[in-house]
This record gives structure tokens, sequence and C-alpha cells, in this order.
């Protein structure tokens, strides 16, 4: 099965409720991990790329990587850019072989994130590439994206139907609780998801496909893997999965997952080396690392998602 962009997906994942996960890929053993996962629980999938990781691993590279997986996966895959900053760079991704990108103006005032939005569904549909764009302004930190807990905002659900109007896009990333990153809360802080406000959004655009970006619940399993093997990350805090859940079950049609895998092969990894000190084979570390990424994307399919047999 080519590559397919995410229309067809969030149409089924909306009438089904359930979501879509989307899996940052930065090398081999990650897009492996999360398509073996995906193999086993026959769930379609969506492999993205920041421009952090195209930078890391090169676009032709990441592009061949996700090429192999199609091959290698008798599932829905979706390539796509995660928050592109430009239209030059989603322009670069849609002529090399991406089936969807984020144009992510979140920052920009109201009528310059739509101008830009615009702009890059103007390129991307007569070439068959879907569009996310994002509305209001998730805290966290990432290579493009720096806001402070006091720059973040929830989306204004007033805003969302002339914004998807005018615009044209596929989806619509929101905010509403959830941060990039592994600090989403302060120790003491009960972690909330705004389902009112999510809730409020469907109404106004009835049938159309949300995004989560932030979503990862820093699983404490692997925090505490990362502490007790040398690591010192004893304030990790993700949001609660059951929370996720409710919200897949909504209009949310993509979940966004980065933190959870690169805790899962850090964790692994730190593991491996305390109890094998003297071993210097990559494969011998790489290896279990994919495989704990494997485990976590079949657990994320299964309690947060429910795209098992959605393929
Ligand atoms: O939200 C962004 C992803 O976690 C990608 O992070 O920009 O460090 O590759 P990155
Ligand atoms: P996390 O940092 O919560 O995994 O979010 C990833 C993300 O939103 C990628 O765009
Ligand atoms: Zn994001």
């Amino acid at each position: 099965m080519p590559l397919v962009n995410t229309k067809e997906m969030f149409k089924k994942a909306y009438e089904g409720n359930y979501a879509i996960g989307a899996f940052n890929v930065n090398n081999m053993e990650i897009v492996q991990g999360i398509t073996a996962a995906c193999k086993k629980l026959n769930a379609p999938v969506i492999l993205q790329v920041s421009s952090g990781a195209r930078k890391y691993a090169n676009h032709t590279y990441l592009t061949k990587l996700v090429e192999a997986a199609v091959i290698e996966t008798p599932v829905p895959v979706a390539l796509h850019l995660d928050h592109g900053d430009s239209f030059e760079l989603c322009k670069s991704c849609i002529d090399g072989g991406f089936t969807s990108v984020m144009i992510d103006g979140s920052h920009l005032e109201y009528e310059d994130n739509i101008a830009l939005a615009k702009k890059v569904v103007e390129y991307a549909h007569p070439r068959n590439v879907t569009v996310e764009a994002e509305l209001g302004r998730l805290a966290g930190i990432e290579d493009n994206v720096n806001v402070s807990d006091q720059d973040a905002s929830y989306t204004n659900p007033a805003q969302v139907e002339d914004f998807v109007e005018r615009t044209g896009v596929d989806s619509l990333a929101i905010a509403i609780g959830t941060s990039h990153g592994a600090y989403k809360f302060k120790p003491g802080q009960t972690p909330q998801l705004r389902l009112d406000i999510l809730e409020e959004i469907e109404k106004r655009i009835p049938n159309f496909p949300i995004v989560l970006h932030g979503a990862s619940s820093v699983v404490p399993a692997f925090v505490e893997m990362i502490n007790r093997n040398g690591g010192k990350m004893p304030d990790a805090i993700g949001i609660p999965e059951s929370m996720l859940r409710e919200a897949a079950k909504r209009a949310v049609c993509k979940i966004n997952i980065d933190s959870d895998l690169r805790l899962a092969m850090t964790a692994t990894i730190r593991e491996y080396f305390n109890q094998n000190p003297s071993h210097f084979d990559p494969r011998q570390y790489l290896g279990p690392a994919r495989a704990a990424i494997e485990g976590m994307v079949e657990h994320k399919i299964k309690t947060v998602l429910g795209c098992e047999n959605k393929a």
C-alpha cells in the first residue's frame, strides 16, 4: 500500500470514535519500533518528522526509511511534517514526498496565521497533500517552538469556524491543556485536559478532525527506570492516559506522541549500560530500545488511541 494522506484516516477515526497515533521519527530503530507495533495490531499510523529531525537525519534518509517501513507494514501510513514553520519548509516536504504537512502559525497574529495556512493549503491540496494548522498556543519547548507558561493560551472556540473556513485546512491542532516535553505540570498541580473547550469546538465545527499535540503521558515506569539508572528526572509529569482516551472518543483524530518514545528508548539504554557496562556493540542496546518503542506504541494503541484493527 503506498503512503496515504490523512483524509480517509481521519474520516474513519471521527466516525469510529478513535484517534490515529502520530509518532515522531528520527532514526531507523524508531521507525521500525513504531511500525512493528502497528503491523502487529493492524493499526493505521502517522509517522511525523520535525524540522529538527530533518536536520538531524536528512530528508532523503528519513523518507527512504519510511518507504522501507511502508513495504514492510501492510497498514495505512502517512508521512507528515510536524511543526512546519514556513511555507518554504512545507513546500519542500510536499515536493519531497510527504503526504501531510503541519503549518504552525500559532505564534502569529490571527490574520497572519490564516494567510500562511491558506497559502500552504493552496499549494498542498492540488498535490493531494493534507494540511494541519494550529490555533491557540501550547506551553513547552521543542526546536521551533519555545512557549513559556505565561504565553500559552487555550484555543478560543469562537475563532475556529472562521479559521477553518477561511484557510481550508484539513485538521486543526488546539490547545486544551497539553504541552510539549516531559514536564507538563508542576509537582502538586492537578493535570487536566479542558474537555469542555473541546466540546465547544466540536459544536462549532462538527465532523472536523482535531489534533492534540504534547500528548505524551510521561509514563511513570520509564521515568522511574531513568531515575534508578543514573538519570535525574524526578519532576517529569505528563497528561493522564484516561483523559486522552476520552478526547480520542470525541473529535480528536490525531494524537501526537514523541516524549514517551524518547523516555522509553533512553530508559532502556540507561538500564542496559548499567547492567552491561563492558558492552559496546550498538546493536546490543539499540535492539532493546527498539523493542521498548514497539511496546510503548502497542500500549498507546490499546489504552489511548483505540485504533487497533482499524487499518
Ligand atoms: O513537538 C515536537 C516534537 O516533540 C519534535 O521535537 O523538534 O525536538 O524534533 P523536536
Ligand atoms: P510530546 O512532547 O508530549 O510527546 O508531544 C509531541 C508533539 O506534540 C509532537 O508534535
Ligand atoms: Zn507538537
